[in-house]
Parts: structure tokens; sequence; C-alpha cells
């Protein structure tokens, strides 16, 4: 059904938009221009001035449950006043623990251990600390090698960037950032059976295709595929709070379980691991995730949305299309001598002419929509996405 509801009032924006240096942002064009978000609920934000974008993007393939989900934020609420800072080092609270446990009965068996930190790239850091680590243990400390994949996106920590690129191998079983690039078939099973052969550990960077995006808990469930670790972050919380983490499989975590048992196992970790804010918002999240079948419904969706934005095809300068679980990437030609001109092009004509959020990688439109995402709302995001193809033609 398609949302009727009014968008709430106009809300005012600074004058000075100069002091904010913005991430990952072309600065200047969007001073200029600026894409000015002031709420969001459900399957739609609420612009500064008013209006209301349809999310095609679940935020930035975070809000996997949709907007302003009380829940989520009562509960957020609710921990701020009971207990609003711990330190995660020598102590502990309980909804860390009981998230952690929650996470592994959601990943795939043997993954049973979780290390949590703040965001994707800590989390890629994170598990190739511990790898490098692992192999320390094991006595295999020339192990240091990290291969990663061209094209692939883990995050922008220095470990994460290091493996752009053999002992740890990190790879996204889809790889979103970079413009949604599916493996191709048995390929990840034939990487699992090399990197066994050869000692190698494997790391699934699932911050995207984790909690559901692809129709499954993680991907490794989808794929048949058991990991060494798992990395995690965005749809943990619904994007509601900063949480990022590494699902650990036993062997490797027992391993660190020896030695003197008053020392720290492994010396790694950040003020806010396990935030008791991120640890109620994740709770709160997989409840949801739990109660509305949200994996579930995100595989059912999977044909018909692959159907929808097939029907792409014939736009104007349309070279490629491609789509698993709730993603689609759609690449466009680049306007001659200006690459991504085009797709930053798109981005501007959905929000300013077109009331839509999505993606954009270079020339490539990504959608990534929340998995509540109804049918007719597919329909409105494709119907938006043509009008957009043809206005940047
Ligand atoms: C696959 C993948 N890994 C890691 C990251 C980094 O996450 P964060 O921005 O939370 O550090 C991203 C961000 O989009 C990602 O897509």
């Amino acid at each position: 059904m398609l949302d009727k509801s009014p968008p709430p009032p106009a809300v005012s924006v600074p004058n000075d938009l100069a002091a904010f240096w913005m991430p990952y942002t072309a600065n200047r064009a969007f001073k200029r221009a600026p894409r000015m978000l002031a709420g969001a609920k459900d399957m739609h934000y609420f612009t500064t001035d008013g209006r209301k974008i349809l999310d095609a993007a679940a935020g930035m393939w975070c809000s996997n449950a949709g907007h302003g989900r009380s829940q989520i934020s009562a509960a957020i609420a609710k921990q701020a006043e009971t207990l609003d800072y711990a330190p995660p080092f020598q102590f502990g609270i309980p909804q860390a623990f009981e998230l952690a446990s929650r996470i592994a009965e959601l990943a795939p068996a043997g993954l049973d251990h979780v290390f949590f930190c703040n965001s994707g790239s800590e989390a890629a850091d994170t598990a190739l600390k511990i790898a490098l680590a692992f192999h320390q243990i094991q006595g295999q400390g020339t192990r240091t090698r990290l291969i990663g994949r061209e094209r692939g996106y883990h995050g922008v920590g220095f470990g994460g960037t290091s493996v752009g690129g053999i002992v740890n191998v990190i790879v996204e079983p889809m790889a979103g950032s970079t413009g949604v690039l599916p493996a191709p078939k048995g390929y990840l099973k034939r990487l699992r059976e090399i990197t066994q052969k050869h000692g190698i550990l494997l790391i699934f960077d699932e911050v995207i295709t984790g909690y559901g995006r692809l129709g499954y808990a993680f991907a490794a469930e989808r794929y048949g595929v058991l990991p060494d670790m798992i990395t995690f972050a965005k749809g943990i919380t619904n994007g509601a709070a900063p949480m990022g983490g590494v699902i650990v499989r036993d062997t490797i975590h027992d391993a660190f379980m020896s030695g003197r048992d008053h020392v720290v196992e492994l010396t790694h970790g950040y003020t806010y691991s396990a935030h008791p804010l991120a640890c109620a918002a994740g709770l709160a999240t997989l409840d949801i995730y739990r109660d509305e079948k949200l994996f579930e419904r995100a595989n059912k969706l999977e044909p018909k949305f692959a159907d929808a934005v097939m029907s792409l095809k014939g736009e104007p300068n349309v070279v490629d299309i491609r789509t698993v679980g709730l993603t689609a990437g759609i690449d466009l030609a680049p306007r001659a001598e200006q690459p991504g001109k085009r797709g930053f092009d798109s981005l501007n004509s959905a929000f300013h002419d077109n009331d839509l959020m999505l993606r954009i990688a270079g020339d490539t439109l990504a959608l990534t929509p929340p998995l509540i995402v109804s049918e007719d709302q597919i329909g409105e995001i494709i119907d938006k996405v043509a009008k957009v193809i043809r206005a940047v033609a």
C-alpha cells in the first residue's frame, strides 16, 4: 500500500554549511544544492523543506526494517535512562551477552563467538587482527599476507583498505558499495575449498549482505559456505545506533583461550565496543526481524523485485543490470570524458525532482530498499528510476 500520510512540517536549516566537512561527499556540489534530511518513517525520508522521499537505499544499506521503528527508539531511550555507558574492558552488561548469543544463533553453526566494535571498517580491521594473531598463536607468525578482491570494499580503516588487492582472504559475498556485483555461481564454494586446502582463513564481509539483504540472516547461509569469520554492521541496529562486529569460529576463538587466565587474551577493543545503546538497539532490531519474518519476506520478494528492475533494460544508456536478494545495480553508460557524472546527476535528479533516494557507485545506480518494501512501492521505485534515467540521458 502506498503511504499517503502527510509529511511533517518544514525544518529550519543553518545558514552556514561551511564548517562541516562531509564524509565521502562532493562537498562543494552538496553545499550548492543540499540534499538535507529532517526525519524518516517506514519507507520514507522527509526533507527539511517538507518533501517526502521514497527510500530505495535503506539509508545506506542499514535500515532493513524501515525507519522510525518505535520499538527500537523506545529500547534506546530506556537504555539511556537505565545505563548510559559502561566500560567494555574488564566489565560487562547483560545486553551485550544476550545480543552476542542472538547473533551467534542466527549465524551458521560453528560461528559462535562475537567481538563487538562500532562500524564495518572496525569490523574488517578487527577480523584481520584476529586472523594475524591466530596464526601467531598457531606458531605460523610468518603468515601475514592479506588478500582482498578487485572492487571489494571493506571500509576505510588501514586494515580494510589494504585488502584491495595470502594468508587471509576477505571477501564480500556480493560486492555492494562498488556497484552490486554478485559472486559468480560456485565461486564462494570453490574459494572455501582452496583456502581450506592451503590453511588460509576465509572472512566474509557481510556488512551489507547480513541481516536479510539477500533473503537469509547471512549470505553464508544462502550460499552454503562456512567462512572462518563474518563481519557485520549496518543492519544489526537497523542503522539506529552505530555498531559492528565479527562472528568468529569456535576453533579460532578457543585457540586464544589459553595461558594465564588473568591475562587479556586479545589486546584489542574499543571504548564503545558493545555500547549499551547499540546493544539495546540491536536486540530490538533482531526482535523485529524475527517477529515480522523480514528475511523470509526479502526472499519471497526477490523474483518480483528482479523482474521489476529488469524492466528498465530498454531505458536510455542502461548497459547492464544485476540483481540479487533485494538489491540491484544498474550500470549507465558514462558521459563522454566525465566518468561518474551521469551517476551523480542521477542522484540529484532522484532527490530533487523525483522524491527518491538511491545510491550511486560511479555511473551505477544501486537500489537496496528496506525489506518492508511493498510490491506497490517496488513499482513506484522503478517508475521513479525510469524517470531519472530519462532525465540524465
Ligand atoms: C561491505 C562493506 N564493508 C565495510 C564497510 C564499512 O562500513 P562502515 O562505513 O560502517 O565503516 C562497508 C560500508 O559501506 C561495506 O559496504
